[in-house]
């Protein structure tokens, strides 16, 4: 592997989950401007007119001037049937010419917050929780694999978008923490059983969207709540781009272990 860095990500095949806004939406930004001519990114999320507005922003950019293909699949990954149609969409967006799979697992949800791990009694929401955060990613990721196999000249990468909350614990997190542990080792054994693989975890720091709003209202244990204010009030949250450059910057230079956990912070 080069250390030297590539100025882009090839023609590639994209397929990002969690499109619609945050952290999402930036990458299928960024991403866009870093493919060849002759790609493709597929972009799904529940949320319809916000990757339609997406799809034509990007339409309007370089890139899609150059013939980008966007693909939006509006689908609930936390369901069998919204998997499917992302995995429908992205055969149908592959073509010979590309030399690039790129998977980006990067949806996800907070989960309820507002309180402590004893009062998950319910296994139904525990369940539900867990389909849409851990079992829809590895489900996403074996489908992408046997769709796209490993072929001479077919680079295959996979992103996972993890959080300090894979390694350490945080009150009234229980759910969260919990699925990023998993998801986590999931992508840890990915990374050991396909050497021709390349598997990133990418921890991107605590980021101003939408899940950070959610974190400073509603987090239970008040410590947690104050640091996650604190942290806003003091003009301490990244910006979703300054992130997302950081984990272009990983890609393009290509030289992470694969199935490691590299964090914003460590850039
Ligand atoms: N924000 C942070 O401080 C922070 C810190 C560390 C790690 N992260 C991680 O970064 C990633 C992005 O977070 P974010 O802050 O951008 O979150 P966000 O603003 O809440 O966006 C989450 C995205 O996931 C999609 N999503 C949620 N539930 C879904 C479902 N059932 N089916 C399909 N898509 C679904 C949402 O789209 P729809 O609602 O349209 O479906 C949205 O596009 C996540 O993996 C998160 O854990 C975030």
């Amino acid at each position: 592997m080069s250390s030297t860095q590539c100025t882009d990500l090839g023609r590639a095949l994209c397929i990002i989950t969690g499109a619609s806004r945050g952290f999402g939406r930036t990458i299928a930004r960024e991403m866009s401007g870093l493919v060849k001519p002759g790609s493709a990114l597929v972009l799904t999320a529940r949320s319809g007119d916000d990757l339609r507005s997406l799809e034509a922003e990007l339409a309007e950019s370089e890139a899609g001037r150059a013939g980008l293909v966007v693909e939006c699949v509006v689908a609930d990954l936390g369901q069998m049937e919204g998997l499917g149609s992302v995995v429908r969409a992205s055969k149908e967006a592959f073509s010979e010419d590309i030399d690039h799979v790129i998977l980006v697992n990067n949806a996800a949800s907070l989960g309820d917050v507002s309180r402590d791990a004893k009062s998950f009694t319910d296994m139904a929401e525990v369940d539900s929780y867990l389909s849409l955060n851990v079992s829809s990613s590895l489900c996403l990721t074996a489908s992408i694999l046997q769709a796209f196999p490993q072929l001479p000249g077919l680079r295959r990468s996979v992103i996972n978008i993890t959080s300090l909350c894979a390694l350490q614990p945080f009150r009234s997190w229980v759910l969260y923490c919990t699925g990023k542990a998993a998801r986590e080792m999931m992508f840890r054994v990915l990374a050991e059983e396909e050497p021709d693989l390349r598997v990133l975890s990418y921890s991107p720091g605590p980021l101003d969207t939408d899940m950070q709003k959610v974190a400073r209202s509603r987090t239970a244990d008040p410590s947690i709540r104050k640091s996650f204010s604190d942290m806003f009030a003091q003009g301490q949250l990244l910006t979703c781009e300054a992130s997302c450059a950081k984990l272009m910057k990983l890609l393009l230079e290509d030289s992470y272990t694969s199935g490691a956990h590299v964090d914003v912070y460590d850039l």
